[in-house]
């Protein structure tokens, strides 16, 4: 009997997190050299609670545990193995070891439960290396976008080249598709990323609804110049261009209703001091809980960059990247998950999510839940992103009692 299931989990998550494709920093991006080691980790402590492990067309990691009768119906757990750049250590690999230690309990008790439960380790949700976020569970849902293969990093790699590399393979990424027809359904245990919980000081809360997003390219093209001769009336300094936009982005998400709106990368070129930028490229992520406040904060964002740049007299080029609807959870499991939470916790939270998560493309398949786990400040995608023993102990018991509860119900 492990003594403190917790601080396993966190022990196994500090292990993990030493795994990273930059020393110093934790940054684990998709078919890296760094997710390879990270699979093949998380692997070993798959196979040591019992399950069979396979790594998928697209480097998905997954592990099955066999119900009771061979064929059953499958229940999905797990989240994403990659991270963002200078990561916390919680992101993403906290799902994924708090279901492995659900199934380890038990496979040390010797129980079958009568559906077989499969832990993913999905292979990229952030997008960080392509741009292009979710490509683990969109290759599990179905729904991969084929003429993303062809996009390059910023090594000049395509994503089929990348795939092969890590041992995957882009010709078959059809192979790895679920059949809906044997999923019970998909719970994803996730750090909140914000506030909510730290507020109502409580260790979990259920998760109603996970907002949709926007993902664009944007470059500004004005001429590059010599920074001591040519006079300031007579730039067009892409540089200038693209920070007018951004600030103003900024001064519209503000004044928007729950809009929020990010440029997270900007890349001047030629990048010397003493030559006006030519061309700046930027990414910009857009989120709204209503796709039609999204949709009509991207169209007014897309027209102030159009303003900024004829007045300026530069070009911009505005390229959509990836658009993911938001999603409610499935009203059946989160009522199944919120009994189970009421057993642990006095009152019982629920709250949307602003983050984007890989439940929001497993629910075109299956039944999707989430749960929160409260973090300290609600900080995330930074080094001090934490969690408490405590609150890991609580989220543990209440995954523990969720699959009593549904193989009770299933039984
Ligand atoms: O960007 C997000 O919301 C998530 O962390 N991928
Ligand atoms: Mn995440
Ligand atoms: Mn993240």
């Amino acid at each position: 009997m492990i003594a403190n299931p917790a601080r396993l989990i966190l022990h196994r998550c500090d292990e993990l997190a030493r795994i990273t494709d930059e020393p110093g920093r934790l940054t684990r991006t998709f078919a890296s050299l760094a997710m390879r080691r990270a699979n093949a980790l998380v692997g070993v402590w798959m196979r040591g609670a019992g399950m069979k492990t396979r790594v998928d067309a697209i480097g998905n990691l997954i592990g099955h545990y066999p119900g009771t009768e061979p064929g059953s119906k499958i229940l999905l757990l797990g989240s994403h193995l990659d991270t963002v750049c200078n990561a916390g250590k919680f992101d993403g690999p906290l799902g994924v070891i708090l279901a492995i230690a659900c199934v380890e309990k038990l496979h040390r008790q010797k129980v079958r439960l009568p559906f077989a439960i499969e832990v993913i380790g999905f292979a990229d949700e952030e997008g960080v290396r392509y741009q292009t976020a979710y490509l683990g569970s969109k290759a599990l849902a179905g729904c991969f976008d084929g003429s993303d293969l062809r996009r390059k990093d910023t090594a000049g790699i395509s994503m089929a080249d990348a795939i092969k590399c890590f041992g995957g393979k882009p010709a078959k990424l059809k192979s790895a598709r679920l059949n809906p027809k044997y999923l019970l359904g998909y719970l994803e245990v996730h750090i909140e990323q914000g506030p909510v919980l730290v507020r109502k000081n409580l260790a979990v809360g259920v998760v109603t609804a996970i907002a949709g997003q926007s993902r664009f390219e944007i470059s500004f093209t004005g001429h590059a110049g010599h920074a001591g001769t040519v006079p300031m009336g007579l730039r067009r300094d892409a540089l200038c261009a693209a920070a007018e936009f951004i600030v103003a982005a900024e001064k519209f998400a503000c004044k928007t209703d729950r809009l929020v709106a990010t440029v997270g990368q900007v890349c001047a070129e030629p990048g010397a001091s003493n030559v006006i930028p030519g061309e700046v490229r930027l990414t910009l992520d857009v989120r709204h809980q209503l796709d039609s406040a999204r949709r009509a904060g991207c169209a007014m964002l897309h027209k102030l960059a159009r303003q900024i740049a004829r007045a300026r007299k530069v070009k911009v080029d505005w390229r959509p990247v990836q658009q993911t609807a938001s999603v409610s959870c499935s009203p059946q499991l989160s009522r199944r998950l919120k009994r189970a939470v009421n057993k642990y916790q006095s009152k019982v939270a629920v709250l949307s999510s602003g983050a984007g998560h890989d439940a929001t493309v497993m629910a075109r398949i299956t039944p999707t839940a989430m749960l929160f786990v409260r973090c300290k400040g609600g900080v995330s995608h930074h080094p001090d992103e934490s969690v408490s023993c405590p609150d890991v102990r609580v989220t543990f018991e209440v995954m523990n009692g969720f699959l009593r509860q549904l193989a009770e119900d299933y039984a």
